[in-house]
Parts: C-alpha cells; structure tokens; sequence
C-alpha cells in the first residue's frame, strides 16, 4: 500500500486536474464553494489551504484578495498550482500540511482544508493535532473550514465501484475497501497508449471520520460550527474561534 504522499506522486498527480474536470471547471467549482461561504476576506488578509492541491480553492481565495499560503506535500500539484495562479498572491509551500504553523509569521483569518484532505491524515491523532494547531493559530473570529466525505456508512457490493471520469484516452474507477476505522482506496486508472491500454492499480488509507466527532472536537477547541452540505456532496464544517 502507497503513502498519501506516494499515491499522489506517482498515481493521482500527473492526471488530478483531468480528475477534476479540467482546471477551467475545476476553479469554478472552487469558486463558487468560496463565493457559497461568504467570508470576509478583507483585502491582504492571510488565509491558508492546507493540502491546496493544484489551488482549486487557493486561486478564487487569492482572487478575492486574499495573501494565500497553499500547502501541500505533492511538489506535481504544486507546480500546477503555480503556472495556475499567474500573478496572484498565492505563495506554493511544500511540506506536510501539520507543518503549517513554520510557514506563517502572521494570523491567519482564515484556514482552510477542503475537498477530504483530512482524511488523508495517518489517524485521529493527527486529526487532534490538526485542529489544536489550528485553534492556536487563529485570531478570535477566525475561521477554520473542512470538507470530507463521510465514509461512515460502508457502500456494500458494486456501490464501492466509483467511476470518477472517463473519455476516449482514460477510465478512472474508484474501489472502495473497509476497515473498522479506515478505508482503502483503490484507484484503478486505464490508459490508452500506443501499445494499446494499460492498467495501473494503486491504493491508499483514508479515515472514516465521524462528522459527529470532528464537530465535538472543534467545538472542545474552542470553535462554534456550522454543518453545511459541500462540493459533490462531501460534508462541509465551517468553524469560527471563539
Ligand atoms: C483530495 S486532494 C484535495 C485538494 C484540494 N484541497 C481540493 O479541494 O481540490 C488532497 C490533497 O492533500 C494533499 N495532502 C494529503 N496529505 C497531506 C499532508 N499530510 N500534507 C500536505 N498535503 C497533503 C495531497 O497531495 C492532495 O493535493
């Protein structure tokens, strides 16, 4: 089983945005889900996306006139992220998203961590750490915002067969395997090449996490949330410091 980190390198990276619908449709669903959560982003203000990807969310925040730190642990995406932004001020941070605290020499009034990233996290401790260090980070009025999917309810026989995208040169299906406390994602990627098709099959863990339990931990944290339904149905948390 591949890392997070490995799957991206070597699997999901090089086709994310094909993915994603393109990056055209791609920063426009960004951008409608940051236009949907109506923040006041005051002009240079900090905000960061934490496991930006290639600035889905990053791109519109910076468009909106906020200084963007978009970290992530995938160098691919991140060069993507960077021939996207042209001159916006979105600074492309390398490094394992808990890291994010060395990266800023100012508050934040904003962080962000969407489209499931924190069920990339290796497992609830993480998840603990992620929310304390966003907590400290923040300024009273801060807001802290998740997207994940709920992979509470296992999907059962063929539901676990996902067809993501497809057209005349790939097919990309994702497989679902469940754990008591994760799940196994299998992405399984057809390619047309000059030889013909070919098939690469790689898998990593995500957590199944609660959203009953994420909202009891940031609530501990000092947040009040809000639960709102997100981008393709994932679950969406917007938390505000106290
Ligand atoms: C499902 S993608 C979501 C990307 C983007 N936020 C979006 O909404 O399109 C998850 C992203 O998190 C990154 N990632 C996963 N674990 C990470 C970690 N521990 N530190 C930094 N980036 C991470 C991956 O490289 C990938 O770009």
């Amino acid at each position: 089983m591949a890392t997070a980190a490995e799957h991206y390198e070597h699997h999901l990276g090089p086709i994310y945005v094909w993915m994603a619908g393109g990056s055209d449709a791609a920063l426009q669903a960004g951008s409608a889900e940051v236009e949907a959560l109506n923040l006041p982003v005051t002009d240079g203000a900090v905000v960061l996306d934490l496991g930006a990807g290639f600035g889905m969310h990053s791109i519109p925040l910076a468009r909106r006139g906020a200084r963007v730190i978009a970290i992530d642990s995938s160098i691919e995406l991140l060069r993507t992220l960077t021939e996207l932004r042209g001159d916006l001020p979105v600074q492309a941070v390398n490094d394992d998203l808990l890291a994010f605290q060395t990266h800023i020499t100012e508050a934040p009034s904003a962080i962000f961590c969407m489209g499931d990233t924190i069920t990339h996290l290796p497992g609830l401790g993480a998840v603990e750490t992620l929310i304390e260090r966003a907590s400290a980070a923040l300024p009273p009025g801060g807001m802290f915002i998740v997207s994940f999917r709920d992979y509470s309810v296992p999907l059962i026989g063929e539901q676990r067969f996902i067809p993501v995208r497809n057209d005349e040169s790939r097919i990309l299906i994702c497989f679902l395997e469940y754990e008591a406390e994760a799940v196994l994602v299998h992405d399984i990627l057809h390619e047309r090449t000059s030889d013909g098709w070919q098939t690469r099959v790689s898998h990593y863990r995500k957590l199944r996490l609660l959203p009953e339990y994420l909202i009891t931990s940031l609530h501990s944290k000092g947040f009040n949330v809000r639960r709102e339904v997100g981008m393709r149905g994932m679950v969406r948390l917007v938390a505000q410091s106290v």
